[in-house]
C-alpha cells in the first residue's frame, strides 16, 4: 500500500509502496492532518523521531481518520474513528491505566513520530481500544480532535493544578478569569476556543497583525487579538494563566511572567526552539511571593479524544462556519508536489492542512 514515509534523524519524505500490517481491524485512512511536529520530522529536527524496531523507515502522520473495514466488538463496518497516537510503555502504572501521556519510563511510542509507524497510509490496523468514534456531524472538522485532545488533556490538568486554592469565580464559574495565550498557529486557536468555551476571558497573541481568517475567527469566538510587535504591555497581574503555544523563543516567557497574578499559572505547550530564559532574583521571589506554577503540557488521550469530538460538535453548532474557517487547505493524495512543500513550510494564512486518501 502506498505511504508517506521518513527516516529520522535524515531529512525529506518518500512516497513508498509498503507492505505492513499489524493486528487489529482493518480501518481505511480518509484523511490525514498536517502539523508543526511533522514538519520538525520532515527537517530532521525533531530529536525524539525514531524508526519502529526493525525498520528503516518511519510512516508519518498521527492525525488521522479513517472507514472501518470490517465488523470489531465496538466498532462496525462503515464507523468513522480517529486512533489515538501515543501508546503506553507497557511497564509504568500510568502507561498501564491507560495515561501513556504520564509515562514514567519514557519508552512510550508514538504514532509516525517515535517508534511506531504513523497514519499516512491507505490502511491501518489497530486495537480498537486505541479508537475514537468520530460524529458524523462533524466529520469534515474531525482531524482537529488529535491536537484538540492534547489541550483537553492540558485543561484538565490545569485545572487539577489550580484545586490547589480556589480557582474560581463566585459564582463557581471562570468567567472572571483572564487568559493569555502566546501564539495564533493551531494550536494557540484551539486553546483559546476551549479556554473561551470554559468561560474565561480569553487574549491570543502574535507578533504581526491578525489575518483576515483569524480576524473572523476571533471576532465570531469573542476572542480579543493582541500585536505583539512591539513587546507585551499590560498591567502587572493581568491574567490568571498564561499559556504560550508560539514554540518559538525562550524569552516571551520571561516577558510575559509578570503578567500573571497571584496563584497563577503558566503552562508550557509544544517546544521552544530557541532563546533562553532569563529569569533574575527579583522574578523568582516573586514566582514564590505569588504563589506561580509552571507547568508542561503534552498529550492527550482517549477520554480527551472523546472530550475534544464534544466540543468540535458543539462549536459548529455555536459557531457556524468555522468548520470552513479552521481547514484552510486540503490537498488529494495524488498531489504529491503539494503534499511535499506542504510537509516542509507551513503557508501563510495555514490553521489546519489536511491531506485526503480518497
Ligand atoms: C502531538 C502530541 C505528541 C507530541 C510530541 C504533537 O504533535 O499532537 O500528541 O505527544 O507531538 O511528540
Ligand atoms: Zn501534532
Ligand atoms: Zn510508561
Amino acid at each position: 500500500m502506498q505511504a508517506i514515509t521518513v527516516k529520522p534523524p535524515g531529512a525529506g519524505i518518500t512516497f513508498q509502496n509498503v507492505d505492513y500490517k499489524n493486528k487489529g481491524i482493518k480501518i481505511k485512512i480518509l484523511e490525514n492532518g498536517i502539523c508543526g511536529t511533522d514538519r520538525e520530522i520532515v527537517k530532521g529536527q525533531l530529536n525524539s523521531a525514531a524508526v519502529p524496531a526493525g525498520f528503516n523507515y518511519l510512516i508519518l502522520g498521527h492525525e488521522a481518520i479513517g472507514i472501518v473495514m470490517e465488523d470489531g466488538n465496538t466498532f462496525k463496518k462503515g464507523d468513522i474513528v480517529m486512533p489515538v497516537n501515543r501508546r503506553g510503555c507497557g511497564k509504568c502504572l500510568n502507561c498501564l491505566v491507560g495515561r501513556p501521556d504520564f509515562c514514567e519510563t519514557g519508552n512510550f511510542v508514538e504514532a509516525g513520530i517515535k517508534g511506531m509507524h504513523g497514519f499516512m497510509r491507505e490502511y491501518i490496523y489497530d486495537d480498537e481500544k486505541y479508537l475514537v468514534r468520530v460524529p458524523a456531524d462533524i466529520k469534515n472538522m474531525a482531524i482537529l480532535a488529535q491536537p484538540l485532545a492534547d489541550l483537553e488533556k492540558s485543561m484538565d490538568e490545569i485545572i487539577n493544578i489550580q484545586k490547589r486554592m480556589i480557582w474560581k469565580c463566585s459564582d463557581n464559574t471562570f468567567h472572571c478569569l483572564h487568559a493569555l495565550v502566546i501564539g495564533t498557529g493551531t494550536i494557540g486557536i484551539l486553546f483559546s476556543l476551549l479556554l473561551k468555551t470554559y468561560g474565561f476571558d480569553v487574549t491570543i497573541a502574535n507578533r504581526r497583525d491578525a489575518h483576515e481568517k483569524e480576524l473572523k475567527i476571533f471576532n465570531m469566538t469573542d476572542l480579543k487579538y493582541y500585536n505583539s510587535a512591539n513587546g507585551y504591555n499590560f498591567d502587572n497581574n493581568s491574567f490568571d494563566l498564561i499559556i504560550e503555544a508560539s514554540g518559538s523563543s525562550a524569552d516571551v516567557i520571561s516577558q510575559t511572567l509578570v503578567f500573571l497574578k497571584n496563584n497563577g499559572i503558566f503552562g508550557l505547550f509544544g517546544f521552544i526552539r530557541s532563546g533562553e530564559l532569563g529569569i533574575n532574583t527579583h522574578m523568582l521571589q516573586d514566582f514564590v511571593y505569588k504563589s506561580i506554577a509552571m507547568v508542561g503540557l503534552i498529550n492527550g488521550q482517549k477520554p480527551h479524544f472523546e472530550m475534544a469530538m464534544d466540543h468540535l460538535m458543539q462549536w459548529k453548532y455555536m459557531y457556524p462556519g468555522i468548520d470552513k474557517l479552521l481547514i484552510t487547505d486540503e490537498i488529494q493524495i495524488s498531489d504529491r508536489e503539494k503534499i511535499t512543500t506542504a510537509l516542509s513550510e507551513k503557508s501563510k494564512d495555514e490553521i489546519k492542512t489536511k491531506i485526503l486518501w480518497d
